[in-house]
């Protein structure tokens, strides 16, 4: 059991506690994350974009989720664990998505899973949480939907768009997920929700009035330096140092000067 729970997350939303969360992939970063007092690690399907280098979150596999979520359940004490569900894992049927994300929590521990989709998917919502799934949603820009959206684009400019948005996500929160991400949307649409709904929002480039943020880790390090969108602030440039530590190490290598004495041993 984590420390965070749905039930102190709804509880920072009623305080008006942001709720801090980020993508993490691997034991080694949730270990460092949990201790610096991260709420929410999400084991985003965005892990077969940064790091195995595919086009779109789309050719992520079930195999493949529960192996990294695994992984990160491993190093995280205190932080809530969550697994996004791949692509056709879920949409399929309710019983294919009880089976799939009950799969998951069997086969990693993890806290709770989020699937993408607003009103269509309430239904499964519903079901996943009746077998004791905590659920968390995702709407506004969902990639698993990016050719039928038509690209990265920020979503709910339309007041048509706008409203259905509204009504996604009320269809989620009256479905019983615990949150709901919202990402790339207006400031103001996502203002609205928030404050609309008892559950928490947890915003990705949707402006500062989400009741929490969350940000893909390696964007956010400035280790994915191939990737830079408005709504990703770079808290380090980690890529510069990995680059600049692997030319020294070469250098020193190429030119006998490592390893030295202190690095070797005797007899
Ligand atoms: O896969 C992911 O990293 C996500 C976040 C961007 C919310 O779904």
């Amino acid at each position: 059991m984590s420390n965070v729970t749905t039930q102190s997350l709804l509880e920072m939303k009623q305080k008006g506690e942001r709720i801090v969360a980020l993508t993490c992939y691997d034991a080694l970063f949730a270990r460092l994350l949990d201790a610096s007092g991260i709420d929410i690690l999400l084991v985003g399907d965005s892990v077969n974009q940064v790091l195995a280098g595919a086009p779109s979150t789309l050719s992520a596999t079930l195999d493949q989720m529960i192996y990294h979520t695994r992984t990160v359940r491993r190093g995280a004490e205190r932080a809530m664990v969550v697994c996004d569900m791949p692509f056709l894992t879920y949409q399929v049927t309710p019983e294919e998505a009880i089976r799939n994300c009950g799969r998951v929590m069997q086969e990693t521990a993890c806290h709770a899973i989020k699937l993408e989709g607003g009103q269509l998917m309430a239904a499964t919502v519903r079901r996943l949480v009746d077998v004791g799934i905590p659920v968390m949603g995702h709407i506004g820009l969902t990639p698993q939907s990016v050719h039928a959206l038509g690209g990265y684009r920020v979503q709910g400019r339309e007041d048509v768009a706008a409203e259905r948005l509204k009504a996604d996500a009320k269809a989620l929160e009256e479905a019983g997920a615990f949150a709901v991400v919202l990402e790339l949307i207006p400031a103001p649409l996502a203002s609205q929700i928030s404050k609309s709904l008892t559950i928490p929002t947890i915003g990705i480039g949707a402006g500062p009035a989400c009741d929490g943020q969350v940000l893909v880790l390696h964007d956010m390090l400035g280790l994915n330096d191939q990737f830079s969108a408005k709504f990703v602030k770079k808290y380090a440039a980690l890529a510069e140092d990995v680059r600049e530590a692997a030319r020294l190490f070469a250098a020193e290598v190429r030119e006998g000067r490592y390893p030295g004495p202190e690095h070797s041993f005797g007899k």
